[in-house]
């Protein structure tokens, strides 16, 4: 089964052709740094540059795998969550093609792509996932966590289509934390990555020289029952403690910066993790699988904190087999609508593509 796949929920253009989980070709044209100056994603500005940039980046992924358009077995689009402007140039090309060409559309959504991306494979790749073989009783019930950009999800996936949220940010998403943490220390936008970078700094020199100077608070502490992420005090924290030492030193230090860098992604991962363990233990049955998913699932600490979390719920985690899987990607929604072909409902005709909206809110939980 051979998917064209196109994704621009946000601000990446992305198209790919994937057969069954493997992955034939995967392009993604990013705004992020056309939307930097205004520290956020500015959706007329997205909106515009879909359009520019979506006829190039669907010939390439075509081109790249070697495919034609004629034998391709569907079409797939993302419908939600994401931004209304942007979500509605991948819909209207996708109904294009699916018209002209004659084939059935997948409507899909953008937290379920995150979601089955672990189980994406490379191209050549003959080997099955992991323990175990695909679509098979063996992965479900499964937990996914999927931290990006736009969401925070611990979510129960008991079969396909039939998810619940477990636990849910009240506030920022993480990634959007450590973006705006990022942009407290003057590291630009998006941040999570080079916070990464600068954190590592820290952690190398702390462990000759320094004792940590500055602390922040742990979020929802003594509230891990309630299923809930909460970054904005943390936030708020972070920018009161900068504020102080400008006002004492008149700037911030390079190792200042590093320090806290540091101090944030590790009380961001802690507070992520005492949640997520606090709910895993409390599950009334056994769960095998965590699928990790989303841009921060690309980040070596939160790694780290995952698999030694795992080890002590004997749980097996799983994460996109590369980092360009993580962020926003078609891959991952091609990957997912074909799972989603195993229930026919999920697949709609050519001549009812047109019905096919955007749904800016869609949550997982509403997936057929
Ligand atoms: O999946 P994605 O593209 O989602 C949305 O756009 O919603 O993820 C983007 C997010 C950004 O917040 C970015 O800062 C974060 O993922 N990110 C990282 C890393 N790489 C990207 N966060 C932490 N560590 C990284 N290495």
């Amino acid at each position: 089964m051979i998917i064209l796949a196109i994704d621009t929920s946000c601000d990446e253009t992305a198209a790919a052709v994937t057969e069954e989980i493997r992955i034939l070709s995967n392009i993604i044209w990013s705004q992020a740094s056309l939307h930097a100056k205004f520290g956020g994603v500015y959706p007329t500005l997205a909106k515009r540059m879909h359009q520019e940039r979506i006829d190039w980046v669907i010939g390439k992924a075509i081109t790249n795998s070697k495919t034609q358009i004629s034998s391709l077995d569907a079409v797939a689009v993302t419908i939600g969550p994401g931004l209304a402007p942007a979500l509605e140039v991948g819909i209207k090309y996708a109904i294009k093609l699916t018209k002209k060409y004659n084939k059935p559309l997948i409507p899909v959504n953008h937290v379920e792509g995150h979601l089955f991306s672990p189980l994406a494979r490379p191209k050549n790749s003959q080997s099955p996932i992991s323990n175990f073989q695909l679509p098979t009783s063996k992965l479900f019930p499964c937990l996914g966590l999927v931290v990006s950009g736009g969401t925070t999800q611990l979510i129960l996936a008991k079969d396909l289509g039939k998810y619940k949220i477990l636990a849910n940010t009240i506030d920022d998403a993480l990634g959007e934390a450590l973006d705006k943490g990022a942009r407290l220390l003057g590291l630009g936008y998006p941040g999570g990555a080079v916070l990464e970078k600068i954190a590592r700094l820290h952690n190398v020199s702390a462990k000759q020289f320094q004792e940590n100077t500055y602390s922040l608070p742990l979020p929802m502490l003594g509230r891990e029952n309630e299923g809930k992420f909460s970054y904005s005090g943390l936030k708020t924290a972070l920018a009161r403690t900068v504020s102080k030492i400008k006002n004492q030193k008149g700037s911030l230090s390079k190792s200042d910066i590093q320090e806290l860098a540091s101090t944030y992604q590790d009380v961001a991962f802690s507070h992520l993790i005492r949640i997520i363990s606090n709910t895993i233990y409390h599950l009334p049955f056994t769960i095998h699988h965590l699928l990790v998913s989303g841009g921060v699932a690309s980040n070596l600490t939160l790694r780290k904190k995952i698999r030694k979390m795992a080890k002590e719920l004997n749980i097996t985690p799983l994460f996109p087999y590369s980092k360009k899987l993580c962020t926003d990607n078609a891959a991952m929604i091609g990957v997912c609508a074909f799972l989603k072909t195993k229930r026919p409902s999920a697949i709609i005709k050519p001549k009812l593509a047109s019905k096919i909206d955007r749904a800016p809110k869609f949550s997982i939980e509403d997936v057929l």
